[in-house]
């Protein structure tokens, strides 16, 4: 998957673990998203429990980890984990790494977490699939649990990425989340600069 691509089909485990074995991670910035960067640059972060779905080579989890976050970092693909590992003890940094779907975690996640971090993920998962996203992120949160959000709008038909708009965005959370920020952000990474959405998004 790059931000070019243009695949009508949904995108199943071996799809993404064969973008790993083929060391093609189009997607990957590098570093923590500057957006989440920002955000802890301005205080608004406070370290807690977060889990961080679809997490990649985990990015996030690391800057987070590095913060005293206790990091929960979800992939279902092996390889994936591996490369979070490595970029985790690189640093001497720890954190959970849960091979599995983010759709299966058990109840014993439930009502647990003070944060959710969202990057590169919902726009990942099938269309069919974003109520679902929606019912596990507000199972997880402790109630007043806030789900950070970059949210990629593409503009463009096909996926992954999926195009999510400011309306997906509402449309999605507003039952289950209150909504208290949502703006296109100004420092995404170059290549998506313009088309993400940051969301602040607190369980009701
Ligand atoms: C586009 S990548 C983004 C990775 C990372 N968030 C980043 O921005 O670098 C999507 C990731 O989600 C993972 N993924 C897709 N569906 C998943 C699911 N249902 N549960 C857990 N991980 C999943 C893929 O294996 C892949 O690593």
């Amino acid at each position: 998957m790059d931000d070019s691509t243009k695949i009508r089909n949904g995108y199943k485990l071996e799809d993404w673990a064969r973008h790993y074995k083929e060391s093609d991670l189009t997607w990957d910035i590098g570093e923590a998203s500057p957006p989440l960067v920002r955000l802890w640059d301005e205080g608004k972060l406070k370290p807690g429990k977060v889990l961080i779905p679809g997490c990649g080579q985990g990015h996030e989890a690391t800057f987070l980890a590095e913060r005293r976050f206790d990091v929960v970092a979800v992939d279902y693909v092996p390889a994936a984990l591996e490369l979070a590992e490595k970029n985790l003890k690189e640093k001497n940094l720890t954190a959970r790494l849960l091979g599995q779907s983010f759709f299966d975690l058990d109840s014993s996640h439930d009502g647990s977490y003070d944060w959710m971090f969202e990057q590169t993920f919902f726009c990942a998962i099938d269309t069919s699939d974003r109520t679902r996203y929606v019912q596990t992120a507000h199972r997880i949160l402790k109630t007043g649990g806030v789900l950070v959000g970059l949210f990629y709008e593409t503009g463009e038909e096909g996926g992954p990425p999926w195009n999510t708009t400011e309306e997906n965005i509402l449309e999605f959370f507003s039952e289950k989340f209150v909504v208290e920020d949502l703006n296109k952000t100004e420092n995404s990474a170059e290549r998506r600069r313009g088309r993400e959405w940051l969301a602040w998004l607190r369980k009701k």
